[in-house]
């Protein structure tokens, strides 16, 4: 039984594949309407969600499949005070597979060591998520055409951004991929994904505070908010939480070919007339993420 906690956890081979499914399921929709006949996938959010959650449902509804779950801490009975690992014990008897988003960091590893079915993590606190980053891969091949020999920026809450953190990881193992990690001073990408990933695997990259330094080289610009729910004092989210701001003019330094992606939920961190700009691509992100969680829930519950 194979879990996904971790982006890593998966070749490059195996992502390749989950791309292709991917591809084929929005090529040919009907030949997946069955696959997932009687089965049941689970999702345990207990941090706010609407693309991630809604998309799991949807994966699974369009795979033939059913759902059953809870979108808040608040309405589970962690707030008797259960512990993840004995919810996870019972909701394993219930589902066959379980999507699961929690504030704490590691909470769905430990999840995954309690379950007797695959638990896949939604979002760990502001370490990682990694169906965020099938769902950015899927993006970025369909849209670049290419995962290797792409010039990649990322820019604003590097810090908390957990989409970041498992984005990054991913694109470290494809060819020649340079990264431009664009935040405030405070909000940088954490030490150790500088020291154990991109340095040891000799990954071109820079850090710069200033948005426009790199722009024309970029392949993929990967804008985030700024987490304000991570932050220990609100004067700090408040200062920082403008820090960048991309709109048209910016943009029109960027290459023709260029991609604007975003994880979304945007706040103010992309103005709304870059929605119109062809390179804008985060709305279509969006849609692409239910196509890879439905490749991704047949490849756990090892269906064909
Ligand atoms: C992201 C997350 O939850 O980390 N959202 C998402 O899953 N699409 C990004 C964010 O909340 O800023």
């Amino acid at each position: 039984m194979r879990h996904l906690i971790d982006i890593l956890e998966l070749s490059v081979d195996e992502i390749d594949a989950l791309i292709e499914t991917a591809n084929d399921i929005i090529a040919n929709p009907e030949k997946y309407a069955e696959k997932c006949r009687h089965k049941k996938l689970a999702t345990l959010f207990f941090e706010p969600s609407t693309r991630t959650r809604l998309s799991f449902e949807a994966a699974m509804y369009e795979l033939g499949g059913n759902v059953l779950g809870f979108s808040e801490a608040a309405s589970s009975s962690s707030a008797k005070g259960e512990s993840v690992s004995d919810t996870i014990k019972v909701v394993s008897s219930y589902a066959d597979i379980i999507a699961m988003r929690h504030p704490k960091e590691g909470a769905p590893m430990v999840a995954s060591m309690k379950s007797d079915v695959p638990v896949i993590n939604a979002g760990d606190g502001g370490h990682n998520h990694p169906t965020q980053t099938l769902t950015d891969l899927l993006t970025i091949k369909r849209e670049i055409g290419r995962l290797d020999n792409i010039v990649i920026g990322y820019c604003g809450d590097l810090k908390f951004g957990r989409t970041v953190h498992s984005l990054a990881n991913a694109l470290s193992r494809y060819k020649n991929v340079k990264m431009v990690f664009i935040s405030p001073e405070e909000l940088r990408i954490p030490d150790y994904i500088i020291e154990e990933v991109l340095k040891p695997l000799g990954i071109e990259y820079v850090e710069t505070a200033d948005l426009m330094e790199y722009m024309p080289e970029l392949d993929v610009l990967y804008m985030t908010r700024v987490q304000r729910e991570r932050f220990f004092n609100e004067a700090d989210y408040i200062r920082l939480k403008d820090s960048y701001i991309l709109d048209a003019e910016k943009l029109s330094h960027a290459k023709e070919t260029a991609c604007v992606l975003h994880p979304l939920p945007r706040v103010n961190e992309i103005a709304i007339e870059v929605d119109e700009d062809p390179r804008a691509k985060y709305f279509i992100q969006a849609k692409y993420g239910k196509y890879i969680r439905m490749a991704l829930i047949l490849k756990l519950l090892g269906i064909e």
